[in-house]
């Protein structure tokens, strides 16, 4: 589905309007892939539009940046309040958000450091990445041929948009051979992720997913079903997971922003437990789309888009940080 179109993209500083949001063709980010984002997702809850977990998706925002060597030309609050702007200015209240830190036109070569670090902010409005069904049903997965960036090659801890060119691999190998998804393995041949997502899954009553060293980024909904979790009195364990526990799992889901919580109901075929959603899964979903479509918020994950406090806006009084990074 092409990108629903919105009135402003917050740019540098300024709100243009969506057609007047452009980059040069030599930015650097075209040319060598020095881009990192963001996925943040703002949901219309009973007690109004709110925001899931924006200080944390921004904050991961910058330590992306700064394995880089490189800096967010604006200041973690700034962000932050320009999101809640943006959302509001658009008149959004489902959306999902997308900031895009990169380097712009400056130097050509490799070396980043003649380029400038620009900052944008989008949103609009966005469904169900799997399709509508997939939240019920669950989804049929593979495991790819494609292993996931080892670690001293592409850092998976930053979100930057050249490890997405990996995902896209993994996804289009899985789309051609009509799964839904694709889950890559490490280097070592244990689970690492989806290609946008988290994996869990969960064997007799433990709640399993591989830990940060298998090459993966870790989401900000991984945490959050871990904290949820651990609320439920679930036990959990990260840990290395062959890739057959994948088949032997009593239940398996993934976590993302995207796909929020998805069951997986088989991985190459082979049926995860009784093809249904599992009572594991059910229960954390229901502790999760309690939060998202409640409202309820004992862990302080949402940032209501009108709670009456005026954001201030980084174009009339806040300047660019100034770092020649
Ligand atoms: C490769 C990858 N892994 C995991 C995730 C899940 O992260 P989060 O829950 O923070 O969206 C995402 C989505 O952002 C992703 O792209």
């Amino acid at each position: 589905m092409p990108v629903p179109r919105t009135e402003f993209i917050w740019m540098n500083g300024e709100y243009v309007k969506w057609e007047n949001a452009k980059v040069h063709v030599l930015s650097h980010v075209l040319h060598y892939g020095s881009g990192w984002f963001e996925g943040i997702r703002c949901y219309d809850t009973k007690r109004g539009p709110a925001i899931f977990r924006l200080k944390e998706h921004i904050k991961r925002l910058e330590n992306s940046v700064k394995i880089y060597h490189a800096e967010l030309p604006y200041s973690q609050k700034q962000i932050c309040d320009e999101t809640v702007e943006l959302v509001r200015k658009n008149k959004l209240a489902s959306c999902y958000i997308r900031p895009l830190a990169y380097r712009g036109l400056g130097e050509m070569g490799v070396n980043p450091l003649g380029c400038p670090m620009e900052l944008i902010i989008a949103a609009w409005e966005w469904g169900r990445y799997l399709g509508k069904e997939a939240l019920e049903e669950g989804v049929d997965v593979c495991v790819s041929s494609w292993n996931h960036l080892t670690p001293n090659t592409m850092p998976s801890i930053s979100k930057a948009s050249s490890n997405y060119m990996n995902s896209q691999l993994v996804r289009l190998e899985a789309v051609r051979h009509g799964y839904s998804e694709g889950i890559s393995l490490d280097s070592y041949g244990n689970l690492s992720e989806g290609s946008g997502e988290n994996v869990f899954l969960v064997a007799d009553g433990t709640l399993i997913t591989p830990p940060a060293g298998a090459s993966l980024l870790p989401g900000i909904t991984r945490d959050t079903v871990i904290q949820l979790a651990h609320d439920l009195k679930i036990p959990v364990k990260e840990q290395t997971i062959p890739r057959a526990m994948l088949y032997v799992a009593d239940e398996v889901f993934m976590t993302g922003t995207a796909v929020e919580m998805t069951p997986v109901r088989s991985v190459d075929r082979l049926t995860v437990g009784s093809g249904k959603t599992g009572p594991i899964t059910t229960k954390l979903m229901k502790a999760f789309f309690s939060v998202i479509q409640d409202g309820k918020d004992p862990h302080g994950w949402l940032t209501f888009i009108n709670s009456g406090k005026k954001t201030t806006s980084v174009s009339k009084s806040a300047k660019k940080k100034t770092g020649k990074k």
